[in-house]
């Protein structure tokens, strides 16, 4: 599938997050230099930025087996015991969401993640007794939209925590042009520029917008992504300049219009909105503050100056 080829396969490959891509580097050939399973993994951060590419990148490079799962799937410490004892010796676990794991599946983890052994429980009552049985080597990469959500033993227990961060302009454009290469569509680089400054930093967002707009190209224009083409699709896309979407702007447009500005706590927000708290908090939030539209003061979130501006509105000091 098309999806897949999109994705880099190696870590030369791999476009940005430079931190996280040099020390992994390093990790990887140590324990491969050792024919260790490497360390226990966590990435951290908002969605779409290459959490899980990594993780099949990081199983390609130590030449091993991944095996995909996530915190919502398991719902049984049975089920997660399943799992790690099917693994074959140095093969890559990848738990998305690891956040959402219940306690009692978490806690299967724990000895599986530290000794490679996992507790099983045998009989009930007064004649229950646990077995304990060996794993193999393994490397467990989890995934969460924040750290903060995972319980301290479980955080404790990787070896490596990585928080990913958005995406530089000159690197999105650089993935554009290359996802643009592998679907075969023709851009140039102002194209491919207008398509990175809306993407709000994430790559997964810059090859969604690409596909649209090379839908657009190809049936309204000539089939080439230009600037021009790329700006005139984005807008019916109702991405705005910013890459501000319908709801990044409902959010600023209610904490403007119905809380004079703010400050205002993330519930009221949510319910104001009709939209989730934790998604605003973990998929709408970070962009918003890390671009200035937003802040968040110890009574709850404020709207900025300039926030007022993109939206050609005069800003009141309350
Ligand atoms: N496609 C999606 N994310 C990418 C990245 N970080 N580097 C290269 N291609 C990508």
């Amino acid at each position: 599938k098309i999806e897949k080829s999109l994705r880099p396969q190696s870590l030369e490959e791999y476009i940005g997050q430079k931190k996280a891509k040099d020390n992994l580097k390093v990790y990887i050939e140590a324990a491969k230099q050792r024919n260790e399973a490497l360390d226990h993994v966590l990435f951290y951060g908002p969605p779409g930025l290459g959490k899980t590419t990594l993780a099949g990148i990081i199983a390609i490079e130590m030449n091993v087996n991944i095996k995909v799962t996530s915190g919502p799937a398991i719902a049984k410490p049975g089920e997660m015991a399943a799992i790690l004892n099917n693994l074959q010796e140095g093969d890559l676990l990848f738990v998305d969401e690891i956040h959402r794991l219940n306690r009692q599946v978490e806690e299967v983890l724990y000895p599986a993640m530290e000794d490679y052994a996992i507790d099983i429980m045998i009989g009930k009552g007064s004649s229950a007794r646990s077995i304990r049985l060996d794993l193999p080597q393994f490397t467990l990469v989890g995934a969460t939209t924040r750290a903060g959500l995972l319980t301290a033993p479980l955080r404790d227990r990787f070896g490596v925590i990585h928080r990913l961060e958005f995406y530089e302009l000159d690197e999105l454009e650089t993935i554009i042009i290359r996802s643009a290469e592998v679907l075969g569509v023709e851009i140039d680089s102002d194209g491919a520029l207008e398509i990175a400054r809306r993407s709000r930093g994430t790559p997964r967002l810059a090859n969604r917008l690409l596909k649209r707009v090379r839908d657009f190209a190809q049936v309204k224009y000539d089939g080439v992504i230009s600037e021009k083409v790329a700006r005139l699709a984005l807008d019916l896309l109702d991405v705005d300049k910013m890459g501000l979407d319908y709801i990044d702007r409902t959010i600023l447009l209610t904490m403007i219009e119905k809380f004079n500005g703010g400050p205002i706590g993330l519930d009221s927000l949510a319910a104001a909105i009709g939209e989730d708290a934790g998604t605003i908090e973990d998929v709408y939030e970070p962009f918003l503050i890390k671009n200035g539209f937003i802040h968040r003061t110890p009574r709850g979130r404020v709207v900025t100056e300039g926030t007022y501006r993109h939206f050609g509105l005069t800003f009141k000091e309350s």
